[in-house]
């Protein structure tokens, strides 16, 4: 197969050129599948996946849209899942050597080889794997013809005024030689033109799916994990079937686990602040401020409304509000 990132390719080019195109936030073209966005350098991944991924039953899923707080989070899960192998306050954690994106990989960007041997491995252990894309592109090996998942998915998503600035921030760091202004990049969020999205449809389908299979899917939210981290991570445990032992609870492991993973600790790892990612982008560009509200910073009260009053359209009748 042709590496899955290469936009060169002609099987790509020629998909490339039947499919609508749009100017994107985060990469100069965007292109529409399955009714929804993704840069061109994804696209390959994704198709490959649907053809050929089998899940096994232990896996686990990280699903988020774009700048919801998936480095995080995979951080957190990788954290917790090898909390006995790897204890978090082992010096030599992998956390302190590697990107959360190199332990938690997406599966649309594993290059042939890492796919290889991620799909080939005799090795029964959890693997954790991590993918922008909605409900209904996840391969069918995934979801199952019912909709009945064949493994765990942990959603996360994120207030859309900040998730729309951090996306802004992280598509101008990656495009420094054509920036797109604010407006422009405004503008094709609200129209649903931003990476995974529109948006609205991506959190919905996780969001309906979590409602009808609270045991296979949890959705979580980037604010609650700011908010109380000891309990969604106590809540994350408890769905994955890997609860901590009153053992772990007492001997502070629960917080050394937030500890390890937080925007301070992970911004002071040399691996977090030099060199790139995958697709081109800087690793330390995944680590901007971590705050909730930024966007107040950034949006006129005017594009605050309009994007929160498409927001509760979006969403009325849904149970969900964010
Ligand atoms: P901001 O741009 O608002 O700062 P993703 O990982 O999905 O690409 O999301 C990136 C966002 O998560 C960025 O948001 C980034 O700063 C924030 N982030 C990264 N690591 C974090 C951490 N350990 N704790 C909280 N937020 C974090």
């Amino acid at each position: 197969a042709p590496p899955l990132q290469d936009v060169d390719n002609q099987e790509l080019k020629k998909l490339l050129s039947s499919l609508p195109k749009e100017r994107g936030i985060i990469s100069s073209d965007t292109y529409q599948y399955q009714g929804f966005w993704y840069p061109p350098h994804a696209l390959q991944g994704i198709i490959n996946c649907q053809e050929e991924f089998q899940p096994r039953e232990n896996d686990i899923f990280l699903v988020t849209p774009p700048k919801s707080g998936t480095t995080w989070l995979k951080a957190i899960l990788y954290a917790l899942v090898n909390r006995e192998a790897h204890p978090p306050q082992d010096p030599h954690h992998p956390l302190l050597s590697k990107t959360p994106h190199q332990l938690v990989p997406f599966l649309e960007l594993l290059h042939p080889s890492e796919y290889v041997s991620v799909c080939n491995s005799s090795d029964s252990s959890t693997r954790i794997l991590a993918t922008h894309v909605p409900l209904g592109t996840l391969p069918k090996a995934i979801t199952g013809d019912s909709s009945s998942l064949n493994c765990k998915i942990v959603y996360l998503c994120r207030d859309t005024k900040d998730n729309f600035v951090s996306l802004f921030h992280f598509g101008n760091d990656r495009m420094k030689t054509s920036p797109i202004s604010l407006e422009d990049a405004f503008d094709l969020y609200c129209k649903g033109i931003s990476p995974g999205g529109p948006i609205w449809d991506q959190i919905l389908g996780y969001w309906k799916e979590s409602q009808k299979n609270p045991h296979k899917v949890l959705f979580m939210r980037y604010e609650e994990m700011k908010d109380e981290p000891y309990l969604q991570l106590r809540r994350l445990a408890n769905f994955l079937g890997i609860p901590f032992f009153p053992e772990e609870e007492n001997s502070g492991l629960v917080d050394q686990i937030i500890s390890i993973c937080s925007f301070e600790s992970m911004t002071k790892v040399d691996v977090n602040k030099t060199g790139t990612f995958v697709d081109g982008s800087n690793n330390s560009s995944f680590f901007r401020k971590g705050v909730v509200g930024d966007w107040k910073n950034c949006l006129t009260a005017d594009m605050a409304s309009r994007l929160d009053q498409i927001t509760e359209e979006k969403f009325r009748g849904s149970g969900l509000s964010l």
